[in-house]
């Protein structure tokens, strides 16, 4: 058995937060941040709206896109850094509760903005080895929640969102999620991180902001990412010729740009939501997909390849060919 991708969901937040909006609070530019990041607005949830109630809605299109019932799914995994709860339960157990899904397992993965490549990974894993059929997996975040508005060298960076999508067994190889490579390097821990700590004002208030070592992951992201897609390229024997698109990981249009120049992807080759939506983590690269989706250009047997660093530092990229209609 092979593992397909056959279906792709998408949930946007509708708060719209432009770079002109962030200025009233925070010492930046509108200039400054799309010269730097290629960023012009992002969304932000509600504040009653939490990490898995973004996941569940993206779920819904992916399971009613992918022709299945939501009882067809035997397993659940969530990619996320702004889970609803600190360790438990876990979002996807929410998630799977949201959408009547039982005695099924479901559970979390932490690896940041690279979630999604690492969905795929377990995804694929648990299908080829038989111990599961349809799986659902969703990059569900509300990364403003763990995010502060004081800081500017963050808050600009980041948006809210979620991305789901079916994976499914297959016997067409050639339909198939054709190859997947995760890595990590916990040197860089440092680099990316939320630390748990507790408010001066209130010591049962436990504040978890990011803090980020942008120029630092900024170097290292052009290097591993550029070495990791050569790499998924040549294993496979193929060259940038032969992906329809090259659907990154969010973070940053000079990011995306220096990698897809280094592997000579065309310019219509590679997607950018960047713009729009910030960097969503580990949403962002099913939502670029859903964008692609919608606009009627991911058709069965598309050839669609992925990369995606964050926190940890983790890594990682995958090359498949869609298998829905
Ligand atoms: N507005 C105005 N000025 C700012 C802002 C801001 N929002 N933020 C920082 N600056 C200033 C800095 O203080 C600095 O000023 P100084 O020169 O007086 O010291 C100057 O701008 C340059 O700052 P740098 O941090 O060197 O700017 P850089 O060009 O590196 O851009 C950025 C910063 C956008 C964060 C970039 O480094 C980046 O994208 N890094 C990678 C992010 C990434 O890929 N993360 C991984 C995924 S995220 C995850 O896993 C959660």
């Amino acid at each position: 058995m092979y593992a397909t991708l056959t279906s792709i969901g998408a949930y946007i937040p509708t708060k719209c937060v432009s770079n002109k909006d962030l200025e009233a609070f925070l010492d930046t530019s509108d200039e400054w941040i799309v010269k730097r990041t290629g960023i012009k607005t992002r969304y932000f949830a509600d504040s009653n709206q939490k990490s898995s109630d973004l996941g569940i809605e993206a779920a819904k299109i992916a399971l009613q896109r992918a022709n299945i019932s939501h009882k067809d799914i035997d397993l659940i995994i969530t990619a996320t850094l702004s889970p609803d709860y600190i360790n438990m339960p876990s979002t996807a157990c929410i998630i799977a509760a949201g959408l009547d899904i039982a005695n099924v397992p479901a559970f979390d993965i932490a690896a940041a903005c690279s979630g999604f490549v690492y969905l795929l990974s377990v995804a694929k894993a648990y299908i080829e080895s038989g111990m599961a059929k349809n799986i659902l997996i969703v990059g569900a975040e509300k990364v403003s929640s763990v995010l502060n508005p004081h800081d500017r060298s963050t808050y600009i960076l980041f948006g809210d969102g979620a991305g789901a999508a079916v994976i499914s067994a297959t016997k067409d190889k050639n339909l198939s999620i054709l190859d997947v490579h995760i890595s990590a390097d916990g040197q860089y821990a440092h680099y990316l991180e939320t630390p748990r700590m507790q408010s001066n004002e209130n010591e049962h208030n436990i504040v978890q902001c990011m803090s980020m070592k942008g120029s630092e992951v900024f170097k290292i992201a052009v290097a591993k990412l550029t070495s990791e897609v050569k790499d998924i390229l040549e294993r496979n024997k193929m060259t940038a010729c032969d992906i329809d698109y090259f659907v990154p990981h969010q973070a940053n249009y000079r990011i995306i740009k220096a990698v897809g120049d280094n592997l000579n992807f065309k310019n219509e080759q590679i997607v950018l939501v960047v713009e729009k939506f910030g960097n969503t983590s580990a949403a962002s690269i099913p939502m670029a997909m859903n964008i692609l989706y919608e606009e009627g250009k991911i058709k069965k047997g598309c050839t669609l390849l992925l990369d995606a660093l964050g926190g940890g530092l983790t890594w990682g990229s995958a090359l498949l060919r869609f298998g829905g209609d």
